[in-house]
Parts: structure tokens; sequence; C-alpha cells
């Protein structure tokens, strides 16, 4: 039976997941493919600390050229995250006419065309599905199984952490705070959380989707983002009044030629099936426009889940080797000559419904000067909610409207026109709510 070899540079969570599944459903995976694939070496600069499965001392080694030089592998798993080294170590094996397997989004969304296109040149697969949605089959589900359609929407939870802390304050009434430790302790967080909880790992997650969707390459910076920091507990009670949950969504809608890519905490229908999407799973409602809606749903991260997905491109990989192939599917959904830029339709002309919560003085007139200025701006109001309630230490009581579709050019000069008023006594909330767009 024919061994293909494998070098595994990064030695945390998700490599020593590999190292075990492979060792775990070794037999079954040789029953499958016709051959094993073995981790020859591994490479890691730590490597006194224990992990949760042993390998003999003699596979360790703390210079990853140890890999690139050693002519038997023929696929290099990297795992070290981060821009560099992972970066250098990747255009390495690829100068060294070795396949690749990554879970890297951040690299991936911020050098994936220099990546891609080395690949390309060299003839070898870059394996990428880790990097979407942890054990989810997002990038084969878009590049392979969708490619007869054109993606005519997308939207998703594509953070475990935010997720998990959005699920905890609604579901327990737990503070913000709490929660965030508790996905820390539990290593669904990054190393630094400011990337989940500011929404910057779902925008590389997101970058990642629109270019195998649209077949386009995306600049990060274009894609509008807001992270959960604001959310706070009145506003998740509220919704759940209104009928809604709240959820960090990435979302991208055709609109034409241009596409509308934003992620922002959004209020979504309780009964829509992204509500019940909690903890630190994730998912990704896709409608293709021959396929109609198709949902995916799975854990976003975490050891053995992500080793799925690793191990699933080695199997891909280590298929094209035994038939003698590479590159039988693109990196992206085009061949990397047809990549051009995507074009994103400016955040000011996009149109949704929106949840408001003005913190307004108790008084007669009130309502009907917030309702003028909305009416002004072309902006119709859905409902109103406003309660009895012992006004807070500013003397103000919360006033919730939702709206009709509007644009959000209207929205941001009619709040700035509100929050002007002498009435209001803090700055509005406004979470975007999509309802009808989701069916
Ligand atoms: N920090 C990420 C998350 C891990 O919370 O989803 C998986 O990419």
């Amino acid at each position: 039976m024919e061994t293909i070899h494998a070098g595994l540079i990064g030695f945390g969570n998700i490599g020593s997941g590999t190292v075990k599944l492979l060792r775990e459903n070794g037999g079954l995976i040789e029953k499958r493919l016709g051959a094993r694939i073995v981790i020859k070496k591994i490479a890691d600069l730590d490597l006194k600390t224990p992990r949760p499965v042993a390998v003999d001392r003699k596979m360790l080694t703390r210079d990853a050229k140890a890999i690139f030089n050693d002519p038997e592998i023929s696929i290099v798993i990297e795992l070290v995250g981060g821009y560099e080294p992972a970066k250098s170590f990747i255009l390495e094996a690829i100068r060294q006419g070795k396949h690749v397997v990554t879970a890297n989004k951040a690299l991936l969304a911020t050098y994936g065309d220099e990546i891609f296109k080395a690949a390309e040149e060299r003839g070898v697969n870059i394996g990428f599905e880790a990097s979407v949605g942890g054990t989810i089959p997002v990038i084969k589900t878009l590049r392979e199984s969708l490619a007869a359609n054109r993606v005519r929407s997308i939207f998703s939870i594509l953070n475990g952490t935010t997720n998990y802390i959005l699920t905890k304050m609604s579901d327990e009434g737990k503070n913000y705070k709490t929660v965030l430790r508790e996905a820390q302790s539990l290593g669904f967080a990054e190393a630094d959380p400011t990337f989940d909880v500011e929404g910057i790992d779902t925008a590389h997650k997101l970058g990642i989707v629109l270019s195998l969707s649209y077949g386009k390459r995306v600049n990060l910076a274009d894609i509008y983002r807001e992270g959960i920091t604001g959310v706070s507990q009145q506003d998740i009670e509220f919704a759940k009044e209104l009928g809604y949950k709240i959820k960090l969504l990435a979302i991208a809608i055709q609109r034409g030629d241009a596409i509308e890519a934003r992620i922002h905490p959004t209020m979504i229908p309780f009964d829509h099936l992204l509500a019940s999407v909690n903890s630190n799973y994730n998912a990704l409602h896709i409608r293709g426009d021959a396929s109609g809606p198709v949902f995916l749903y799975g854990q976003g991260s975490g050891m053995m889940p992500t080793a799925s997905a690793v191990v699933a491109d080695l199997i891909d990989i280590a298929r094209d080797i035994q038939k003698g192939v590479s590159r039988r599917v693109p990196s992206r959904s085009l061949s990397e000559g047809g990549i051009e830029e995507i074009d994103l339709m400016p955040m000011d002309e996009i149109v949704t419904n929106y949840y408001f919560r003005f913190s307004a003085l108790d008084r007669p007139g009130v309502l009907s000067k917030i309702s003028g200025i909305l009416g002004k701006h072309n902006i119709s109001i859905a409902s109103v909610i406003q309660k009895g309630r012992a006004p807070d230490k500013a003397g103000s009581v919360p006033v919730v409207m939702t709206t009709h579709e509007s644009r959000e050019k209207d929205m941001r000069a009619a709040l700035k026109e509100i929050d002007r008023l002498a009435v209001l006594k803090g700055k509005t909330v406004r979470i975007r709510i999509e309802d009808d767009r989701l069916k």
C-alpha cells in the first residue's frame, strides 16, 4: 500500500487533534483511500508542553526546514496561525513543490492572492477547509457542490466565541465579561479576543467565503464590520419581546453587479434556523439561484471538529497524488486568471430594517418629534414600544421602534438629527433587523 507523507508545523490544539484523528481513524481512512497518510515530522518551537497525544520524540523538531528539506514529505500542514512565520512557511513549502493544508483564515484573507498564485504557478494544492466554520464543509460546498449556481445571498454565523457569548447572555442573563472569560477557557477564542468580539475573525472568514462565492478578491477593509461589544442585556430583552434573537451575522447579498458585504449584530426571527444556532456552533444559510436555500451547520472551533476538516483536505490531496494529478479543483471558484477585484456596495446604499432604542425624557410630544424626523428622512415606523417604567439617572426611559425597509444613509442622517434633540439623553442604539430577506 502506498504511503503519503505529511509534515506538520504547529503542534498545538488542532495539530494534536490531527495526529490523534489520523491515528484513531487511520484504518478506516486507509480503506477509503487505498493508501496510508503518515505524519512523518512535526515542527514546533515548544517541544516541552505535554500534548493530548503521544508521539515518538524522533519525529519532533524545532526547525521547520527539516520538513521542507525532506523529499519524502509531499504535504505540509501549517497550523501555526498568524501572519509570520506562517506565510513564509507556506511559500517555502510551495517553492519546494509540496502541497499545503492550512487552517489560517487571517493569512488567506489577507495574503490569499499571493499564496494562491504561487500555488498555481508551482502546480500544488492548497487545502483550507478548516479556515472557515471549523468542521463545516464550507469550502467544498461553495467551490464544488454549488459550482453551478449564482450565489444570491449568504447569511452566516462564522465565529464561535461571539455566538457563545450572545447565547449565554440571552439564555442565562449572564454579563458579557463573565461569558467572554468562559469562552476563552473553553479554547474557542483567538489568542487576542479582540479578533473575535470586534468581528475581525468573522471578516477574515467572510472574505474567504466571498472570494469562493463570487470568484473575486476582496479588500477586507471594504467589508463593513461591527462587533458585539455594544450589545446590551436590555437590547437582548427588547429583541425577545419583538420575537427576535441577536446574532453576529456575516452577510453577503448579490445586488445587480455589486455585492453587499457586512458584519454586525443582527436581530433575526426566533423561528429562523439561524436563531437556533447556539453556543460555539457556526452555520451558513446560502441561497443559490438553482439550488434554493442550503443550510450548513456544525462546530466552528475545537480540536477534533477542526482536525476533521484538516484531515479531509489531506485525504483530498492524497487522492490527487494517487492519480498523479494536482489542482483538479482551483483554489478559489475561478481559475486564478479569472480573479478580479470584487465590487462591494457602499454601506450607505444598503437597505434593511432597523431597531432603535432611544433614551428619551418621558414628556408629551417626544414621540412626535422623533417620528417627524424619521418621516422626513423616508423612514417608516413598523412598531413602537414604550413602557411606563422608572426613568434612569439621566431621567430618561427607553423608547423602542422598529422600521420598515430603509436606506442606511437615511437612517444615519435621521439619527444624527434625533440625537441632537434636547429631549434625548443618550446616543440612540440601533441594531439592524433581517427578517423577510432571510426567507
Ligand atoms: N476564534 C474562532 C471562533 C475560532 O471563535 O470561531 C475558530 O476560527
